[in-house]
């Protein structure tokens, strides 16, 4: 049984969409939910989902083991970022390498990097008349959304679309593929028991 983490900054409907994919599920248990955002919305998601969930700051990140601790201690062996918007620290990256994986809202390489998250991405992709767009699920390193990439999968972009309608359709992909391509990571991997 892998236990994993989630990473998130927001809304968590990805985050929720993967709890519900593993409940029952003896191959992995989502343990914990961690996130940088004392008003995010997955904090109410973990609660009606009964998942304990750790609010940090970037001090516990980035200064103090806190949150390297935590995952260590509660015997964390895989890390899902979703909707995650910070970088993850070197001293995570080492210890969990090839064991964290990032979902991005677009077809990577292009539309990454640093502040290039949720409608900001769209915006992007609508505003260079992109035809098409999608998903990108990639292992995580030290930079954003440099990873070698993992699966990806693609929509339309119509005309007519805006970044919210265009959400929607990457949305609908997320929800589609994440949690199992989450679970044959595992299934493919050496670190569960
Ligand atoms: C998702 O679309 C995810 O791909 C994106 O944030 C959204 C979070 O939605 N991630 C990034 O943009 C990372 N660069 P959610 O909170 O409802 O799961």
């Amino acid at each position: 049984m892998s236990n994993i983490a989630i990473f998130a900054s927001g809304s968590g409907s990805n985050a929720e969409n993967i709890i519900r994919h593993f409940s029952g599920n003896k191959k992995a248990n989502i343990k914990l939910i961690f996130t940088n955002n004392p008003d995010a919305y997955v904090i109410e998601r973990a609660k009606n989902l009964n998942i304990n969930c750790l609010i940090f700051n970037r001090e516990d990140l980035y200064v103090t083991d806190k949150i390297f601790n935590v995952l260590i201690s509660n015997k964390i062996d895989f890390i899902v970022l979703a909707g995650f918007i910070w970088l993850v620290p070197d001293n995570i990256i080492k210890a969990y390498e090839r064991r964290i994986v990032n979902i991005h809202p677009a077809l990577l390489p292009a539309y990454g990097g640093k502040g290039m998250y949720g409608d900001r991405v769209h915006k992007a992709v609508i505003d260079n008349q992109e035809k098409e767009s999608g998903i990108t699920i990639h292992f995580v390193n030290q930079h954003y959304d440099e990873g070698d990439i993992i699966f990806q999968a693609k929509c339309t972009v119509e005309k007519g679309d805006s970044p919210e309608s265009l959400a929607k359709k990457v949305h609908a992909l997320e929800y589609k593929y994440f949690p199992t391509v989450i679970e044959n990571i595992l299934e493919g991997s050496q670190f569960s028991d």
